[in-house]
């Protein structure tokens, strides 16, 4: 595998725009689900936890990662995506374990993930992360297709 250096920082909430906007694969999706009023309120009173990864010093994202703090005390990664170009580097599994840190600095329980039976790359990513299937969801996605949940135990 052929790492990529890259810098991961925490989203604020000047970064909607970025996140709305940036050309990352499957991030424009969030308007789908996310108004920006309502990202830019979670961001700001913290109940979404989101780090984005850059190449370098570029300023242009290549990575996100967002997770959800439930009052279960479990946090739901609500988003993971790497820029095509750059898959395969390491860069997911840099913001994951971000994301796991930080989960474990708030006293978590776990993460939740929800993956479309169909995404087998981000089941080998997930499972190999040690995350454990714990059930399914059938006709969960917009297209109808099942969702499998997936928890990492902390
Ligand atoms: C899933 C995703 C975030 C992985 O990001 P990434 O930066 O490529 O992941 P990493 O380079 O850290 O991969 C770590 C390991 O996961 C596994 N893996 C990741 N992508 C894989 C793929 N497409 N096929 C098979 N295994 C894969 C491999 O074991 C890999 O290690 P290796 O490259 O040494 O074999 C990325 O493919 C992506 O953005 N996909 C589209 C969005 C998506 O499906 N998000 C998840 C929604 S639940």
């Amino acid at each position: 595998m052929t790492t990529t250096m890259t810098n991961i920082r925490v989203v604020q909430s000047k970064d909607v725009d970025l996140i709305l906007n940036t050309g990352i694969d499957g991030l424009a999706d969030i308007e789908q689900w996310l108004s920006k009023r309502k990202l830019a309120f979670f961001l700001t009173e913290n109940i979404y936890i989101a780090y984005l990864a850059f190449v370098d010093i570029k300023e242009e994202p290549i990575g996100v990662i967002m997770g959800g703090l439930e009052e279960e005390g479990r946090v739901w990664v609500e988003m993971l995506s790497v820029s095509s170009d750059y898959r395969r580097r390491g860069v997911g599994t840099a913001l994951m374990d971000q994301l796991i840190n930080t989960a474990e600095i708030v006293s978590a329980r776990g993460l939740m993930v929800d993956i479309d039976h169909d995404n087998y790359g981000a089941l080998k990513f997930y499972k190999r992360f040690g995350f454990k299937r714990v059930g399914h969801m059938n006709q969960y996605y917009y297209d109808s297709s099942k969702a499998l949940i997936y928890f990492y135990e902390l």
